[in-house]
């Protein structure tokens, strides 16, 4: 996609602001609030320049996010105390390969460096792995190293599953719940996961930028449950139940295909599916998270999978 906006120096904003990449889309938006109400000025990198709904109270500055001219990176990164990069693409699709999302990166954060970004908070994933057989997780390992080797000072925060306004798999979920008389649950879906508040992986990642050595941390939630379980959860708050059909991996993947094919979106990737069944998104430290999913499901019901959030809408179109 092309920048809708002029790649330009900013000579309006003080040197010291903190720099967020996507920070009207999902987490990024959360991190930029979080940073305003800290009375920290604001840059944020987008690919569009116009705000969604929801995102008005989000007052701060915007430069591209565009990958093709690095003097225009630099300049839109110079003076910038701190980069919060939530940079990513959720599967392989179209052209765009997680090996490209990996040389952004490295664009992005040599930029950083170029322009004398103090610090660094990465977003990353829970357990990325150089030698994972998942794309996702090898590649953020791969982000994590060009962070690490980048000279700058840097915090690397790893979500598992984040839940919060604007997600997109949970809403999906409830959405299915809501309409679907069965809901395919692939093996026993007795595997794990630890979902986290997007608030609190906001919290995470300022207080990450906050400390002064180097740090690798989970952003995590105080609950870890069953697949079975989180997808129940979904189900009692929004007070509907389909039948739970437990089922092969394979047939779920197929059933979700032929849903998003209706929906012209692409729903669940089959190493979206791995990774979870893994438990990957699971995190094996303490956690930092506070908010629980259940609270913010039961105050959420009421709009929660009212309607579909398509990934590819949202981020490929
Ligand atoms: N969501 C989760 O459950 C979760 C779990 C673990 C880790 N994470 C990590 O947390 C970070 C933020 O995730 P998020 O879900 O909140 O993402 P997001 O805000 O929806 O997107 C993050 C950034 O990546 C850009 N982006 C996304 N898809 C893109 C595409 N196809 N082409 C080019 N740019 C694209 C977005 O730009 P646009 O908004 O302009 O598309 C935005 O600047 C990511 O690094 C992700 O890997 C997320």
């Amino acid at each position: 996609m092309e920048p809708a906006m002029e790649p330009v120096a900013h000579p309006s904003m003080e040197p010291g602001f903190d720099v967020v990449t996507g920070g009207f889309s999902y987490t990024g938006r959360f991190i930029a609030r979080r940073l305003l109400a800290q009375e920290r000025r604001v840059r944020t990198l987008v690919r569009s320049p116009e705000q969604p709904p929801g995102t008005e109270d989000i007052k701060v500055d915007m430069a591209p996010l565009q990958f093709t001219d690095r003097s225009a990176l630099v300049e839109s990164l110079r003076g910038a105390d701190v980069l919060y990069n939530t940079y990513w693409v959720r599967f392989r699709h179209g052209s765009m390969s997680f090996g490209e999302a990996v040389a952004n990166t490295r664009t992005l954060i040599g930029a950083a460096a170029e322009a004398g970004v103090r610090k660094i908070v990465h977003i990353s994933v829970s357990n990325p792995s150089i030698d994972s057989h998942l794309d996702y997780y090898a590649g953020k390992a791969r982000t994590e190293e060009i962070v690490r080797g980048s000279g700058l000072r840097w915090a690397i925060v790893r979500p598992t599953l984040v839940f919060g306004t604007g997600d997109i798999l949970v809403n999906n979920i409830a959405w299915l719940i809501r309409r679907m008389p069965i809901f395919l649950i692939p093996g026993l879906g007795g595997y794990r996961v630890q979902p986290v508040a997007v608030e609190d992986v906001a919290e995470i990642a300022t207080w990450a930028a906050e400390q002064s050595d180097n740090l690798i941390v989970d952003a995590a939630g105080p609950d870890t449950v069953t697949y079975g379980e989180f997808v129940e959860g979904i189900a009692i708050a929004v007070g509907r139940r389909p039948r739970f059909v437990y089922t092969s991996p394979r047939l779920t993947l197929l059933a979700g295909d032929v849903v998003a094919w209706r929906l012209r979106d692409v729903m669940l990737t089959k190493q979206e599916l791995q990774g979870l069944m893994e438990e990957l998104l699971v995190s094996h430290e303490k956690p930092l998270g506070t908010r629980r999913m259940d609270n913010w499901l039961l105050t959420n019901a009421e709009t929660l999978g009212r309607t579909y959030a398509s990934e590819l809408d949202r981020h490929w179109r």
